[in-house]
Parts: C-alpha cells; structure tokens; sequence
C-alpha cells in the first residue's frame, strides 16, 4: 500500500460474522491488528460499522428479518444484505455491534471516518414482507392522520379501492392488475426514509461515542439504481461520499461517469466529496465485463476530481482469491504487481500528489439541470403514454450537449433557489410540487432562460394530473397549453420545421402567448409547435415537446447558451472535457480530459500541474491523456 501511496482505507464492511460469532460474542483480535498496522503505516482509515450483512446465526435465530419480493418470496440468506431494513431484530444487533466499535476505535488514531453499512440499500431497498407493512402503515399513518386523506391522496374512489383503516393497507405487493400508483410512489418514498433511519440510528451512536470523526455512507449515485432519495439523504451524512462504476456495454460510459459526479457535487451542495468506489479496472456483475482500457483509470479518476472529488477510492485492494467477486478487478491483481492496473494505480497516485492543492476547491457554474428522484419514480410509474418515456434520457442529452458545448453544469433540486442561474433545465419533471414551479417561475422572471422538456409538469406530488390542459404545472411559464399527447411508435420519427429530427413523443400543442420557434413537418401533428419561446418577465421559458436527436439537442442548447449569454469553459471537440475547480481565495483550476484518439489543444493559461509545463495561450493534451492547470 505504501507503495502504491494508498493513504486512506476502509476496512471491515462485510465483517459482521467476524467480529461478531454469536450474540453479543465479539472478536477483535484480528482488526486490532490489521487497524494497528495501518496507524503504524500511516495510513488513514475509514472504519465501516460492518453492519451491511448479517451473519448467518442471526438469519438462523430470526428468520422473520429476512426480506420477501413484491411477489412474496421469501429471499434467503446466502448471498449478502439479507435484510428487512424495517426489522428491528436488525436494527437492534446492528446497534449493538456499531456502538462497540464505537467505544473501541471511536479515538484511534489514524481514524478518520466512520462508513456505516455499505451501499445502503443495495439489493434490499424495497422489502414487501408483513413487517415492512406495519412500518409502512406507521409511515402513512404520520403523513396521513386520517385514513381518508390517504384515501384522497391515492385516488381510491377508482377501482373500488377505498379503505376504512389503516390496517387494510398493504405494500404494493404483486396484483392482479395494475396497482395503485400513489400507493407505490408512497412505498418508494417510505422505502428511501427507512433505510436512511437504519443510516441515523448508526450516525448517532457514533456521533454520541466518537465526537469529531465524520460520518458517511456511500451513495450509489448511478443510472443503475434509483431507490434511495439522496437529496434527503446528504442533509445527514458529514461527508458526502459516492460509488460509481462504468456502463460496461457503452462505449461512451465516461458521459455516464460525468452525470454522476456532477449530480454527486450537487448533493455535497457544489463543495467537495468523496469517491469512495470505483473499480480498478472490470467488474464482475455485468453482463460482459470490460477491463478498463489503457490510460482509462486516470480518466475516470481525474474525471471525478475535475468535478469535485477530493480523494479517490478503489474497490478493492487485492482481488479475491474465493467468493462471487473473485472476478472483480483488485488493485493488486490475480497475476500480482508486474501489471497495468498495478502500474496505472501507482501512477495515479503520482498525479493526484501533483494535483493534490485542488483539494477543498469548489465548482462554480452557470447552467443547472433540475433533478429529483421522487419525479424519476413518478415517470416510470406503469401505465403510462409511452414506455419510451424514461427519466434520465433528457437529463442525459442536455449534459451530453453542455459537455460537448464546454459547459459546466450542476445538478439541482426543483425547489432550490435556481435564481442564481442563468440557464435552467428542466428534463422530464413529470411530478412537481408548487414550490418548485414557483422556483422556476421565480428564476425566469429574474432574467434566467428556462428549457421545459416534455412529460414535465403533468402531476403534483400525489401523481394527481394538473387540470385545463398539460403541463398542467407550467402551462403560465411556458404561454402554451397542451390538448393532447401523441407518443410515436416504436422507431417513427418525425421532421421539424428547422431541419431538427425526433423520436418518442409528439404533442397536439396549442400556443398561448409563446412563439414557435420549429413546427412539425409530417407525423401525427403537421403544422403544430414543437419548439417554443415564451418572454417571461426579464427572462424566457422555452419548450421541447418531442425527443429530440443527438444533432437537435445540441442545436438547441446553443440557442439556450447563446439567449444565456453563457460561455463556454473553453471550445472542445466532442469527447474532450473542460471542467474548472475554484478556491476561496479566486484561485481556479482548468481540467482537460481527452477521451478521444487524437491529440488536442485547448485555450489555457498557467501552470499544468501534471507535466509540470506552462501553458502559455494553450496545452496539447495527448489523445487518452489529462491536464489539470494552475490558472493565472
Ligand atoms: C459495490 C460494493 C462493493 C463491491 C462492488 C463491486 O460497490 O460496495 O462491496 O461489491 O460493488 O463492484
């Protein structure tokens, strides 16, 4: 590890049938040991709780914590996170066992974060057994009051699904035809506060026992997974710290890899956060693993530095030899230290020293994408118009578009303040509260360009359609009002006005104060808007209301760039990355990172702290390679 220049490890995630063989029989010989020969190394240490499996004596004493599917299997233990996150069995032990830690590591030094579970919500997120239903009922029994407000909320005049008490109410368990889709937004909210409260039970003992040592969990801030509300989330956590790992089957997966650090900075409230997984090369439970090719490590690493990151993290240190993840890439690879992944490690660690005075700088950007995880489990409810409708499409292009522009962009929650933005996106927001249309509004007539796109605005919280026309939330601030939906068929395009191109979705959309900026040319609505401006106080809200190509979505954000009077970082060819870090004091800092197979120049000025060159107007940035400038 010394070697390597490994300075902070996280120890003990899934060591609960270690340290713990029976009730309250605890063993710590073994992590005194390896805790003792990291302190004398050096080398910090991220203690986990070890909370995140139960061992099997506790499965076997208390079958009943063990989680049941929707359908109502019971899942048995045997692979890891085998557990209801409402069990108190569960939260009892794990209790237990994190407070002894607590007391005795809470002042080692070399200490210098808790990590408490693992990916919380990780395999377990919804759990559908009769105990999750009596902590259901408890939860709506707190948001409710009154069965009958639960009644209104979940529409249950409709398909005779009224109830008289709340003992009727179950989880959204397997039905015979489509459930209740208030109820499964309900479940899935309920779900995020319950393992985020086995997350605060853990934080406050070791808040109470440890004072002074920061506490995480590690996010999964991925287009792989959508259960947990991280909004919510990082109000709690004293570090926000995530796990992000490459969409082997695209090609372009580093696009993915920026969403996410961006999204992840925007939850740290734009200040510095933690990589705390990624993996050193494949992993080992996608489809077709792909072993991450030469110079892709110090991409992917620098990528989540330019965006924020402070420290770099790796899943794992050695692969194993034995278990499920015995395929999974290791720092220290099967085949040892006479290899690239060995080789590019070490050199990481060379360039994160070179960089290392970005550290606590932060990120300061013009444009916002709006984002939110209650309106992602809203859209992709069933039953809908269009299953080609999906959340992260849109907010996926416009970041693509803004990378590819040298656009820096955050991620923010709807009922942010957004008038300190310039540019404000508004993807795919089906579900929205009046707060956040009051925000938009609000930023818009301050003097922000807003862009709508379709399928936003069409319910409030409880997934109750907005009356008198969609979208029923924006139709004032975008001067339009929406007749009709006419989803396409599956591969039809139509053509705009303006040459533009789209798929998935049309609308019979009528104007209402707004302009046409492109009309359609053939589909199932010739003639009628599909681009539209509206002058809202001393800014503007505009409208996408079809899904538009790759060549249109970039066509379309420089238009919004240019009404925004918003500059690019710097100008790149497709595939090359501009981000920019700035400290306190002004100090900024110019990140490049070149996916692509030709050598670059792009505009700088300053040091570059990688090749310790000046950059005197530009820097030539190898095809596959990084420069981090020292601005002047
Ligand atoms: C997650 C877990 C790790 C490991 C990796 C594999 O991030 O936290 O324990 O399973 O996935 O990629």
């Amino acid at each position: 590890m010394l070697e390597a220049g490994v300075d902070l490890v996280t120890v003990g995630v899934f060591s609960w049938a270690h340290l713990e063989v029976g009730p309250g029989d605890y063993r710590f010989a073994w992590l005194d040991d390896v805790l003792g020969r990291l302190t004398s190394a050096g080398i910090g240490i991220d203690l986990a709780t070890a909370t995140a499996s139960p061992p099997p004596w506790l499965s076997t004493l208390h079958p009943e914590m063990l989680p049941m599917t929707r359908e109502g299997t019971r899942l048995w233990p045997g692979g890891r996170q085998a557990f209801c996150p409402s069990s108190p069995i569960y939260r009892t032990y794990a209790a237990h066992l994190c407070r002894q830690l607590a007391e005795r590591y809470g002042d080692l030094d070399g200490l210098q974060l808790w990590h408490v579970g693992n990916e919380l919500g990780c395999h377990n997120a919804l759990c559908f057994c009769d105990v999750s239903a009596t902590a259901f009922r408890e939860w709506l029994r707190a948001r409710y009051g009154a069965v009958d407000a639960l009644n209104d909320a979940w529409g249950t005049a409709f398909w005779s699904q009224r109830y008289t008490d709340f003992e009727q109410v179950l989880p959204p368990r397997s039905a015979a035809a489509s459930g209740n889709p208030t109820q499964e937004l309900d479940f899935r909210r309920f779900s995020s506060d319950e393992l985020l409260a086995n997350y605060v039970a853990e934080r406050d003992i070791l808040h109470e026992v440890s004072p002074g040592v920061p506490v995480t969990t590690n996010f999964m801030v991925t287009e792989h997974i959508r259960e947990m509300d991280y909004w919510a989330w990082a109000r709690e956590v004293d570090v926000v710290s995530n796990d992000h790992y490459l969409v082997a089957a695209d090609p372009d997966s580093y696009r993915e890899l920026a969403f996410c650090a961006d999204l992840t900075r925007g939850l740290a409230g734009g200040g510095p956060w933690l990589l705390m997984e990624t993996s050193p090369s494949a992993v080992n439970w996608q489809p077709r693993n792909i072993a991450r090719r030469p110079g892709e490590l110090l991409r992917s690493a620098i990528q989540h530095v330019s965006r924020g990151a402070d420290g770099v993290l790796f899943f794992q240190w050695r692969a194993a030899r034995a278990g499920a993840e015995k395929f999974h890439a290791g720092i220290v690879p099967h085949a040892g230290t006479d290899t690239r992944v060995w080789r590019e490690a070490v050199e990481l660690r060379q360039v994160l020293d070179a960089v290392a005075e970005v550290a606590g700088s932060v990120v300061h950007n013009h444009v916002a994408i709006v984002f939110d995880w209650h309106a992602w489990w809203a859209c992709e409810l069933d039953s809908h118009p269009s299953v080609d409708v999906t959340y992260l499409d849109r907010a996926h292009a416009l970041h693509r578009s803004l990378t590819d522009a040298g656009v820096g962009v955050d991620l923010a929650h709807p009922e942010d303040d957004l008038s300190r933005y310039d540019l404000v996106l508004v993807p795919t927001l089906y579900s929205v509260t009046d707060t956040a249309v009051d925000r938009l509004l609000a930023a818009a007539e301050g003097g922000a360009t807003v862009l709508v796109t379709y399928f936003s605005g069409i319910v409030d919280e409880h997934d109750h359609i907005r009356l008198g026309g969609y979208p029923g939330a924006f139709r004032d601030l975008l001067g339009l009002r929406v007749e009709e939906f006419l989803p396409l068929r599956l591969g039809e395009t139509v053509e705009l006005s303006n040459g533009w191109t789209a798929d998935v979705w049309a609308e019979d959309l009528r104007l209402a104060g707004a302009e046409a900026l492109a009309t359609y040319v053939d589909g199932p609505a010739p003639g009628v808007p599909a681009i539209t401006r509206h002058t809202v106080g001393d800014g503007s809200a505009w409208y996408a209301a079809c899904r538009l190509d790759r060549a249109g979505c970039d066509g379309l954000v420089a238009m919004l760039l240019a009404e925004a009077d918003v500059a690019p970082i710097a100008v790149v060819p497709p595939g090359v990355e501009v981000t920019r870090r700035t400290a306190d004091d002004g100090q900024s800092w110019l990140f490049v990172v070149n996916h692509t197979d030709e050598d670059v120049v792009v505009e700088a000025h300053g040091l570059d702290l990688v090749e310790d060159r000046q950059a005197e107007g530009h820097v030539s940035v190898d095809a596959g390679r990084i420069a981090v400038i020292r601005e002047m």
